[in-house]
């Protein structure tokens, strides 16, 4: 019986991992989502589970010490699993500040209210007596290893080397996060993913913004010459690996997640144009992003070897379903991208 706080749980992959839970795991009594709603946070993400008597919405920050500490005393949590943060690369790199705050205080804040409630003691740690039954997972991302040349793969042993203020405060997180682990013993695992697609994106990352785009047949922002590569893994897939490392992982580890799907940007554009029978003459190339990556890619032996971790989608299957699932609901795509988004959009894109 176990009783989750997850946060984030109204953006895209906290979204799809809330309603993954309920849908598959009985032994979940209680699941608690504490969400700021910010820009990226959406409440129509979360429809199909409102009415589960296992679920309850706490709108409120991570940041916020009180509350999250009153949060563990009135829930009783015993699993955490943390994807509350500002995540957008291009946004890092207009304004870093909150990145630092959400994605480095928040994690902090969390680790404390966890450590307390748990009653951790730096004793567990040397005694390899880990308080049983109770865990602490941080949702990470490969892009906190930097880049990669032409060859290799990024592996749990991969050097941090984050390159833009996002990848930078996630690196951050993770730190504080082993710190916890290794100075107090607080049960915890990192996990580093690869880059997601899937139903309930937000459209100022690659995929979604393509689609949405290429349908109103507006030009398709290509940065540079779009032959940077992304490692991409359906956000189901990341969902059951989470599942996976939750159940599996042993205590402090780090295990990298991704599907060996290495596209470079153009082919990922091609293929929704092609999908969406609209022509190659909408893509454009602009300016390139400071400091972009090249090259990201997953080694993902450790999860498959040793936690019996896959995943269940092919790339054409997982695109063509996403796709589908944006022409399916374009009252959900109307309602995101009014608005700020137009706003947003016009400032990232206008004078590119
Ligand atoms: P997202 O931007 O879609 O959602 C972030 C959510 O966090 C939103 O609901 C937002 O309201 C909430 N939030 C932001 N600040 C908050 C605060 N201070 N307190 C409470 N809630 C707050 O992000 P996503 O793409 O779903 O990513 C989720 C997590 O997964 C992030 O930690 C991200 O770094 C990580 N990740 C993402 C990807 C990807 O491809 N999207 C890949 C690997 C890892
Ligand atoms: P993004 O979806 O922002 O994810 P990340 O930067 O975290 O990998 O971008 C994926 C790739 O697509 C990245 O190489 C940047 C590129 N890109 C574009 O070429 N045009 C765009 O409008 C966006 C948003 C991204």
């Amino acid at each position: 019986m176990k009783r989750m706080l997850v946060t984030g749980g109204a953006g895209f992959i906290g979204s799809n991992f809330i309603q993954y839970i309920l849908d598959n795991q009985q032994d979940v009594v209680l699941l608690v989502n504490l969400d700021l709603l910010t820009y990226a946070g959406n409440l129509e993400n979360l429809k199909t589970v409102e009415s589960d008597p296992r679920y309850v919405f706490v709108h409120g920050d991570v940041r916020d010490r009180d509350l999250v500490r009153d949060l563990f005393g009135r829930y009783d949590f015993d699993t955490v699993v943390h994807f509350a943060a500002e995540s957008h690369v291009d946004r890092s790199i207009v304004e870093p500040e909150i990145f630092l705050t959400t994605n480095i205080i928040g994690t902090q804040t969390l680790l404390d209210a966890a450590k307390a409630h748990w009653k951790i003691h730096p004793e567990d740690k040397y005694s390899r007596a880990f308080r049983p039954g109770v865990k602490y997972l941080q949702v990470s991302t490969d892009e906190v290893y930097g880049a990669l040349g032409r060859t290799g793969m990024f592996t749990e042993d991969t050097p941090l080397s984050p390159n833009s203020p996002y990848s930078a405060s996630k690196a951050g997180a993770d730190l504080m996060v082993r710190a916890y682990h290794e100075t107090y013993g607080l049960p915890v695992n990192i996990t580093r993913c690869s880059n997601n697609y899937g139903p309930y994106q937000f459209p100022e990352k690659l995929i979604p913004l393509i689609i949405h785009n290429a349908l109103k047949e507006k030009p398709l922002p290509v940065y540079g010459d779009g032959m940077q590569i992304r490692d991409w893994l359906h956000v189901k897939d990341h969902c059951s690996a989470i599942t996976t490392v939750l159940e599996k992982g042993g205590v402090g580890e780090v295990y990298n997640i991704g599907g060996n799907n290495e596209r470079a940007n153009l082919e990922i554009v091609r293929l929704i144009l092609k999908e969406l029978g609209k022509p190659e003459s909408l893509i454009t190339h602009v300016k390139d992003r400071p400091g972009h990556d090249r090259r990201y890619a997953i080694d993902n032996t450790k999860i498959t070897a040793e936690l019996g971790w896959k995943p269940a989608y092919t790339f054409g299957r997982g695109m063509a379903e996403t796709i589908r699932w944006y022409l399916e609901n374009p009252e959900w795509v109307e309602h995101v991208t009014s608005g700020a988004y137009q706003t947003y959009y016009q400032k990232m894109y206008g004078n590119r």
